[in-house]
């Protein structure tokens, strides 16, 4: 099992370290989870070299140009990350990233030899009217068209309106939505959208969950560990 936890815009390199520090202190000696941490692009250096697996948040489609204020795939292995998140439900709302964006995203990190983990979910109005899996859909097949199933390639299925909401999917809910991306794209399927210590049981123990991409609950060392507990003595 797969357990990354996105920081999101949290944390200085200061505070990294020894968070990184204590988590690892938690998690060495569990079997069968990879924890991954994704800082913020200016704290990855302090997370490296801690015995954690460290990706970035995003990552650009070209090797290099003119393109200000991003990061490309030799940038980020240049440090020694070994991956990134591509396409999280916020770079979708807040800075106009599309399906072919992200497709694009995760199509050339693949190819520079990065680990992907490819974000897709609906929004609460797409779920109310019906939409989920036409949504799922368009999202899945624009990153299955441009990367296929690439074993370094994980998504990460995230109802919108379940990220920092308190409001998790019910197992049944992400169960459904893993065993329909999964028909149509075979990697891992993370879950993410509010998962903390005392809902990771019940979602980690569906058939088609294969980890969790945890925001909130990330942030704080004994949470965060306690989820990966949970996720080695599902292993
Ligand atoms: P959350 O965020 O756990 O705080 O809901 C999940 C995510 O955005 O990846």
């Amino acid at each position: 099992m797969l357990i990354a936890g996105n920081w999101k815009m949290f944390k200085t390199g200061r505070e990294t370290s020894g968070f990184c520090d204590a988590l690892q202190e938690q998690v060495a000696e569990l079997e069968g989870v990879e924890v991954v941490v994704c800082p913020p692009f200016t704290s990855l250096s302090e997370a490296l070299g801690r015995g954690l697996t460290v990706f970035a948040q995003n990552v650009h489609w070209d090797p290099e140009g003119a393109y200000t204020g991003e990061v490309s795939p030799a940038m980020l292995r240049d440090l020694g990350v070994q991956g990134a998140i591509v396409g999280h439900s916020e770079r979708r709302l807040y800075f106009g990233e599309t399906d072919m964006s992200v497709a694009r995203r995760a199509r050339f990190a693949l190819d520079e030899g990065l680990r992907v983990i490819a974000c897709v979910g609906e929004t609460v109005e797409q779920r109310e009217s019906g939409d989920t899996e036409l949504v799922l859909k368009v999202q899945v097949e624009a990153v299955a068209f441009a990367a296929g199933e690439h074993d370094d390639l994980v998504i990460a299925y995230e109802p919108v309106w379940a990220i920092g909401t308190g409001r998790t999917a019910t197992p049944e809910q992400a169960q459904e939505a893993h065993a329909f991306v999964k028909a149509m794209l075979d990697v891992p399927v993370l879950y993410g959208g509010s998962v903390k210590p005392e809902n990771a049981e019940e979602l980690l123990s569906q058939p088609d969950v294969d980890g969790a991409l945890v925001g909130g609950a990330s942030l704080d060392v004994d949470m965060f560990s306690a989820i990966c507990r949970t996720a080695a003595s599902l292993s």
